[in-house]
């Protein structure tokens, strides 16, 4: 069973949660060879239940996991920032996992984390598995903390984008933290978008549907972790899209619509033709008397209506003529409609 151990389902933490996208995550996970993720959504992301409830409805249970339709495996999860600068992983069911995220609502806040040891004592109060998330990753500060502390972990997360940007660095400094405490190394992709699935993955000999044999087989180091050779590629391309549909969504735009709509709108108008406004002129008789000048200018406009057209502005000429300039309905500055 081929497993993701740290995964995202919306793009960032701060865009609103679509199902389109995460359907679409789901799918290219799927591609990429997965047979199961880990799913360690930010605990502070916005809409963190909405996302859940939406897993519940669309996916059957199996064991302590939610199995989607194009059977992919998810493992519920959320990733949890503590006060002294570093990511907290933790598994388990999806009930467990919403109530711990509201129990974490006043603690959300950069300035409100938990310290580790508080942290700890709450999980503790829970069936989960927890794990240090990237702990060699800058900022974080998880190695650093004492001793007895960190041996409450139960796996340390040897992370996909620390490994693609400097492999021996990564691998070295956390499976030698992994023996120091006697806790086993798994791996995890930290994937927020597609691209970056399969860059690394935990390689299970057995499939699993529980965290207590998840539990088991980790302890007794019954999987493998691979790594693709296209790994820094993978994590390269990825950032460079997550900020590319990030700045699409603060233009105003539709980062799901861009990202998603290549192969089925391959018919659809292009962006010269989305953009052009197309008028058409009429000339009518000038009256002298207002009203009849009025009625004579609504006829026209009717008559264009009719053809699609809307009137854009009416101007009397010298030569006992009027002007009038109509716009194709529908041809306005109208970006990505
Ligand atoms: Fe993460």
């Amino acid at each position: 069973m081929k497993l993701d151990f740290h995964t995202h389902g919306k793009l960032a933490k701060r865009l609103p949660f679509s199902t389109q996208y995460t359907d679409w995550l789901f799918e290219e996970a799927r591609n990429a060879g997965l047979d199961a993720i880990c799913l360690t959504e930010h605990f502070n992301t916005l809409q963190f239940d909405e996302l859940y409830g939406y897993l519940l409805e669309t996916s059957r249970r199996e064991g302590d996991t939610l199995l989607l339709p194009n059977g992919l495996r998810i493992f519920p999860g959320m990733e949890t920032d503590i006060a002294e600068g570093g990511h907290v992983l933790s598994l388990g069911t999806a009930e467990t996992i919403l109530e711990l995220n509201r129990r974490l609502a006043p603690h959300k806040q950069p300035g409100h984390f938990l310290p580790f040891e508080r942290l700890m004592d709450l999980f503790q109060e829970y069936d989960i598995l927890v794990g240090a998330a990237h702990p060699y990753r800058e900022g974080g500060h998880i190695p650093a903390l004492p001793l007895e502390q960190l041996k409450r972990l139960d796996f340390l997360d040897l992370n996909g984008k620390d490994v693609a940007e400097d492999r021996q660095r990564a691998e070295t400094l956390t499976h030698t933290l992994g023996e120091r405490l006697g806790k086993p190394v798994v791996s995890g992709s930290d994937t927020h978008q597609a691209v970056q699935y399969g860059c690394i993955c935990t390689d299970f000999s057995a499939g699993i549907t529980t965290f207590s044999e998840l539990r088991r087989q980790m302890l007794a180091g019954a999987y493998r972790i691979t790594v693709s050779e296209r790994a820094a590629f993978q994590v390269k391309t990825a950032g460079v899209l997550k900020r590319a549909l990030k700045e699409i969504h603060a233009l105003g735009g539709d980062y799901v619509k861009v990202l998603l709509s290549g192969e089925k709108d391959k018919n659809a108008r292009s962006f010269n033709e989305r953009i052009a406004v197309t008028h058409e002129t009429v000339v009518i008789d000038y009256s002298p008397r207002a009203d009849q000048m009025a009625w004579k200018i609504r006829e026209a406009a009717d008559d264009m209506a009719r053809k699609g057209f809307e009137l854009v502005s009416a101007t009397a000429t010298g030569s006992a003529k009027a002007i009038l300039i109509f716009r194709k309905k529908g041809t306005g500055l109208n970006f990505l409609s």
